[in-house]
């Protein structure tokens, strides 16, 4: 098996995904920009959209995707050694989002971080805890695919508004001496299609910090050349699915099932006429969710094990591409336990139970005990009995972390 020299192989083992409730109907956007139903059908195959309310963020969706995808694997948190978090609309330049959700979850032995390759991040982020684990230096890792792509909406751009949605998906891998899993993956990038698809933020060279820049992109809203990057997008899925199956050793016969970035729908039926499969050989669900980003892969590979769509022993292909420009293509040989053996028992689902909430605990009180330690040392910094308060709290915050 290429690439796996340590004997060791990198299984997806859980699987789990979140959407809003709120739905978003295309003909819920005619009120909001000049465009209609039947366009957005015609030339994207997109009906309606999930849209996160106030309470909701790339962070919960994460969350949630991530919990769900713990009691797939039937694992705790504090077995994760990394979760990576792939985003394009994170909660913070930082902290990122994956510390949140390392928090949040519990997961107190795990090193967490962001990773930003737009459309294509889950696929990057699940190739980079594959090489960790097929290292031998990891076990378990956790890879997340979230956006609340609706808050980077220019709601006036009918060419961007009318695609995009919000949701998360994620998915559990786990180190195993059994062939399989991700058996290749091809990351790709061309900057100079810098300027095709963007979202400007703080540190941008070409925007002015007053809101709109020379070249006329708005400050945090996404901005893109739909038709370059339409053309982009349905050369290099061919190409990059091609030589991803070449490195496995694999030919387009051998494909069970692909799973690409959910964009547009024309993009998938071109990219199946240029691989000369079968249609039906994609899943797709952009139909109800639009583009939702670094989460539409994750999120159609849940619906397709839902479906039914994936056995054990299948070669699965997924492919992103996106922002940047970059593209990632990926073969993986399914090969979970089989479902009566993953069923979580009741055992250890209380156990994740009371690990979050645990966490979430934990969390508040070291809050409230920094704020206490600051107000103290602020007030009565020359006090004595104060002093040795801050000392005996001190104490305590390096022992407890
Ligand atoms: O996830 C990152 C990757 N992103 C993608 O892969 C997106 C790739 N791009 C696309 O999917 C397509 O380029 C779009 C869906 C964005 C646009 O479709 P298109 O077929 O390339 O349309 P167009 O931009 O060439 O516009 C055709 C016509 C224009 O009118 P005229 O100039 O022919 O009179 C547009 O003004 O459609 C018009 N138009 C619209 N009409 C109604 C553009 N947007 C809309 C709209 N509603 N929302």
């Amino acid at each position: 098996m290429p690439g796996s020299g340590t004997g060791i192989y990198a299984h997806i083992v859980g699987w789990g995904m979140a959407v809003p409730e709120g739905v978003l109907t295309n003909k819920d956007l005619e009120a909001i920009v000049d465009t209609n139903d039947e366009w957005i059908r015609a030339r994207t195959g997109i009906r309606e959209r999930r849209i996160a309310n106030e309470r909701e963020s790339t962070a919960t969706l994460g969350y949630k995707a991530a919990q769900q995808a713990l009691e797939v694997a039937d694992i705790l948190p504090a077995e994760l050694d990394l979760i990576i978090v792939a985003t394009s609309t994170p909660e913070n330049i930082f902290p990122s989002t994956a510390s949140l959700i390392q928090d949040w979850l519990g997961a107190g032995r795990a090193g967490a971080f962001d990773l930003s390759a737009a459309c294509s991040g889950f696929v990057y982020g699940v190739n980079m805890a594959t090489q960790a684990i097929r290292s031998g230096s990891i076990q378990k890792a956790l890879v997340i695919g979230a956006e609340t792509m609706s808050r980077v909406m220019d709601w006036q751009d009918r060419g961007t508004c009318i695609l995009f949605g919000d949701g998360a998906g994620a998915v559990v891998l786990q180190a195993s001496d059994v062939e399989g899993g991700v058996l290749s993956a091809v990351l790709r990038s061309d900057g100079s299609g810098y300027d095709l698809l963007g979202i400007p933020t703080v540190g941008s060279q070409d925007v002015d910090m007053d809101k709109v820049g020379a070249n006329g992109h708005k400050m945090y809203k996404m901005f893109m050349v739909g038709g370059e990057v339409f053309k982009f997008a349905t050369r290099v899925i061919g190409e990059s699915v091609k030589e991803a199956l070449e490195i496995a050793g694999l030919g387009l016969e051998d494909i069970d099932l692909i799973v690409p970035h959910q964009a547009n729908d024309r993009i998938i039926k071109s990219a199946a006429r240029s691989l000369g499969l079968d249609k039906n050989m994609f899943m797709s669900n952009v139909e109800r969710y639009g583009n939702t980003s670094a989460a539409s892969i994750p999120i159609a590979l849940c619906e397709a094990i839902e479906q039914g769509r994936v056995q054990n022993g299948d070669d699965l292909v997924l492919v992103g591409f996106g922002g940047g420009l970059t593209w990632a293509s990926m073969v993986v040989r399914w090969g979970v336990p089989e479902p009566d053996l993953r069923q979580a028992t009741r055992f250890s689902k209380q156990r994740r139970q009371i690990s979050y909430s645990v966490s979430r605990w934990r969390a508040r009180s070291r809050r409230w005990r920094r704020q206490f330690n600051l107000h103290v040392t602020r007030i009565h910094p020359e006090r004595g009995r104060v002093i040795r308060l801050r000392r005996k709290i001190d104490q305590y915050d390096s022992e407890d972390l």
